[in-house]
């Protein structure tokens, strides 16, 4: 399966396919020949699938650099690792970059890949769920700082996506459901069929599920590239899920653990004020168990969860836009003052 992805500058393929790992050297033959190539992956994903790499590309000028997993590693420290492993390896504007990992390992190589030299051609391979489905679509690269996450970062789209869903198969299955959340979040904002897909025995589909979602981005992204309309409908349940991931700084829950928090919570709140289809945050609760994504025990302080939205550095507005859905497959965004505590409050 391909879906073509049109950018500003350019357009890309994302190819998504069973085995598609095993020959990433074929597919990406057209790119890669007589170019150096870099691969940058993490150790967890190296002890897994490293040698095969290797051996795929034995026959080019082949480096690969394996940093430390987690989400530490995306980091001025590593990034500058990255760069002085680029430079030794000598490599030149026409040669290729190879970010095979998690968001991690992507984030971080899409950001070495866009500013070294001003910019190098990059392949995202992504590995998890989460990667498969959201951080290798749409461009987005960036590193954390101490500061805050994302904060430094660029639009550098890859010059293509190599998606394998059976390199799922090693994933901790916390990290599968982790990507879980954006998937059912996909079927929640945008389609209905999806969503009844996620609540059966999704093992058989997985593909199938991976290529609706990745389409649904494509379709998202490319009507709003960098940022500034329709992607915010991405963020459902993201802005109650960033509450949930800084109040336990980032330890307690994942980031798709804190988006399934959010979506049921704002879902819940909007099925109050009726804006909301009744019947819809039970439906949504029903896909989050299946995935081990409902937390009926989270408590937090109301006080903190206002402060932490009140805070949202990305924005300088008095409101927040908040995604709702009208029903499974639909969205309704409402901008209401940042001082209303209808999201924290009982
Ligand atoms: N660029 C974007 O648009 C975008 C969107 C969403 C998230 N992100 C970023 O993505 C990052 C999170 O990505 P993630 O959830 O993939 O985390 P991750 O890269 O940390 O991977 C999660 C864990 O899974 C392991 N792993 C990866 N692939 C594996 C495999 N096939 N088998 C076994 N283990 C494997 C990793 O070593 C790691 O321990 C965050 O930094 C987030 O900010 C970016
Ligand atoms: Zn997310």
């Amino acid at each position: 399966m391909k879906i073509n992805v049109k950018t500003s500058m350019s357009s890309y393929d994302i190819i998504i396919e069973n085995g598609s790992f095993e020959n990433l050297h074929k597919y990406t033959e057209d790119i890669t020949k007589g170019r150096k190539i870099f691969a940058v992956t993490d150790d967890n994903v190296d002890s897994f699938y490293g040698e095969r790499l290797s051996d795929m590309f034995s026959y080019c000028e082949f480096k690969k650099v394996v940093l430390p997993h987690g989400e530490t590693t995306k980091s001025s420290e590593y990034l500058n690792k990255l760069y002085s492993e680029l430079a030794e390896f000598k490599m030149s504007r026409s040669d290729i970059i190879i970010a095979f990992g998690g968001g991690v390992i992507g984030d971080l190589t899409g950001f070495a890949a866009a500013t070294f030299l001003r910019g190098i051609k990059f392949i995202q391979v992504p590995t998890t769920l989460l990667s498969q489905v959201d951080s290798s679509v749409g461009g987005k690269v960036a590193i954390d700082l101490p500061e805050g996450k994302n904060l430094v970062g660029s639009f550098y789209p890859p010059c293509r996506v190599i998606i394998d869903p059976l390199l799922l198969n090693t994933l901790p299955k916390r990290v599968f459901n982790d990507g879980m959340a954006e998937v059912i979040k996909y079927g929640a904002i945008r389609d209905d069929k999806l969503f009844e897909m996620l609540l059966g025995d999704i093992d058989t589909c997985i593909e199938e599920v991976i290529h609706t979602c990745v389409n649904i981005k494509k379709q998202i992204v490319e009507n709003d590239e960098f940022d500034t309309g329709e992607r915010m409908i991405l963020n459902f349940g993201h802005t109650f899920g960033h509450v949930v991931e800084k109040l336990c700084n980032y330890t307690t829950y994942t980031h798709g653990e804190g988006v399934a928090i959010g979506m049921l919570r704002i879902t819940q709140k909007s099925e109050a004020m009726g804006i909301t289809e009744k019947g819809t945050a039970d439906r949504l609760r029903l896909a989050l168990e299946k995935y081990d994504l409902v937390f009926d025990d989270y408590t937090f302080d109301a006080n903190k969860a206002a402060q932490v939205l009140l805070l949202d550095k990305k924005s300088s507005k008095d409101t927040i836009n908040y995604i709702m859905l009208s029903k499974i497959g639909e969205t309704v965004i409402k901008e209401i003052p940042k001082t209303d505590t209808f999201l924290t409050e009982d």
